[in-house]
């Protein structure tokens, strides 16, 4: 984290706004709350000034340009789109590397030859779908929090660029891809346990450090699509578009048009779109479940009941007893039976009713590594299988029964729907 006050060129008469207000960072202030609310790996967050932006939308894109280089210096690049259809064979299929809201993702090189002193790297270049939902709002988010917001378990943004319509963003290249294609996707490996806990505890990590500032940074979109992987699974946060600044003062909340992915909200910002880092906590306790089950946050194919994953596994989240019965079938049963029933109650705290009785970040840090050491595996203590194919009954607090959900069959990656279809899983709701 650079901490060197620099010259700071405020958007104050020609930028953009986010949906309400867009911030940018004063470098020069960099103080953490309360060191205890931060966890010790994670540094300070610098403090924002809330600025308005509201006119950066009606500039032309080469003042854009001009402003956001003016601001940035080398911290960003500046690329010429004819350097990004270069690097990305005029944005071929060849290269693709996803596709979400934004926009269409590809595989390029950077280097020496493209850009003076730029370092030589592998680079992700998402470009803008001018047809899309998703537009300069979200693009100038993503440059100005990402431009500023520097940690190891957030995505580098390297650069970006800005030519008439044209919205590009560029980011160090992440080879695992995202969380979500290696829990969800039918071909892939399944995820072992202890990789589960180390995405876990990183994600934990990039979220602490957004929410551990003077002033919070609320992140809003946090999922698995948006957790992205290095070689070694360590997990850093993607996707700024959608984030936001924390309440100020004695003020508890902001209040913002509702967005972010269905299954992921928290209940109380969908109903009453007051926005706190406490949402965020709820959809961290949403990936917690994905984690355990392998399954989505909200899957249309399965059967009514068993389509809203936090309503579905709220039952089971309490015993070990009755968890295993909802733990993902490709874990085999190499899992800790007190790791998972941890993460479990973790879960449940996270995606409580009541923001107040969820956790915060550096809790759930410290929970989260104290179960990587863990051996006690569900195979081994004959906690697996759960009668696997069996139906069976368990008869739960309320009186009401369940089934035990999880026939190894059912839930072997019949998740996939198409990303754009209306009311699949996990799409953001704008
Ligand atoms: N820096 C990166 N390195 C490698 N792959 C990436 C990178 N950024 C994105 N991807 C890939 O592109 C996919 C699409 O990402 P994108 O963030 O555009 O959409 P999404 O997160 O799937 O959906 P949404 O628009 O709802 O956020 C990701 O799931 C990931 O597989
Ligand atoms: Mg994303």
């Amino acid at each position: 984290m650079k901490e060197s006050p620099k010259a700071w060129r405020p958007f104050t008469t020609n930028c953009c706004s986010t949906e309400d207000q867009t911030f940018i960072c004063n470098f020069s202030k960099c103080k953490p709350s309360s060191k205890s609310e931060m966890s010790k790996t994670i540094g300070p967050l610098p403090s924002f000034r809330r600025l308005s932006f509201s006119d950066l939308s009606r500039s032309s894109s080469t003042r854009i340009a001009e402003d956001l280089a003016q601001t940035f210096g080398p911290d960003l690049v500046d690329f010429q789109l004819s350097e990004l259809r270069a690097i990305t064979q005029n944005f071929s299929s060849h290269y693709l590397l996803g596709q979400g809201g934004f926009g269409t993702v590809h595989k390029g090189y950077v280097d020496d030859s493209l850009k003076s002193g730029i370092k030589a790297q592998a680079v992700a270049v998402k470009l803008l779908d001018i047809e899309g939902l998703q537009g300069h709002r979200e693009w100038l988010a993503e440059v100005i929090f990402l431009g500023q917001l520097r940690h190891k378990n957030l995505v580098r943004l390297i650069g970006y660029c800005c030519e008439e319509e044209q919205r590009l963003l560029v980011y160090e290249f992440m080879p695992r891809g995202s969380l979500e294609n290696h829990l969800f996707k039918r071909l892939s490996v399944s995820l072992p346990w202890n990789t589960r806990l180390k995405i876990a505890i990183g994600a934990a990590k990039g979220l602490a450090f957004l929410h551990g500032a003077e002033k919070p940074v609320i992140y809003r979109d946090f999922k698995t699509s948006n957790i992205l992987l290095d070689s070694e699974f360590n997990a850093k946060l993607s996707d700024f578009g959608l984030a936001t600044m924390g309440p100020e003062g004695s003020n508890t909340h902001v209040t913002t048009r509702v967005m972010g992915t269905y299954g992921y909200a928290a209940p109380e910002y969908v109903s009453t779109g007051h926005l706190t880092t406490k949402s965020d906590i709820y959809s961290f306790g949403v990936v917690l479940l994905e984690l355990l089950t392998g399954r989505r946050a909200v899957d249309k194919m399965r059967t009514k009941s068993e389509q809203n994953l936090v309503d579905w596994t709220r039952p089971y989240l309490g015993s070990s007893r009755r968890l295993r019965y909802i733990m993902d079938p490709r874990l085999a049963g190499q899992y800790s039976v007190r790791g998972a029933k941890e993460m479990a109650l973790l879960a449940s705290k996270c995606v409580s009713m009541n923001p107040k009785d969820r956790s915060r970040m550096p809790e759930l840090i410290e929970t989260l590594e104290s179960l990587q050491q863990l051996k006690d595996m569900a195979i081994a203590s004959g906690h697996w299988p759960a009668t696997s194919q069996k139906i069976i009954n368990i008869k739960v607090k309320n009186g009401s029964n369940v089934c035990s959900p999880q026939g190894n069959k059912e839930n072997r990656g019949n998740g996939m729907m198409k990303k754009n279809s209306p009311n699949a899983h996990g799409r953001k709701a704008r």
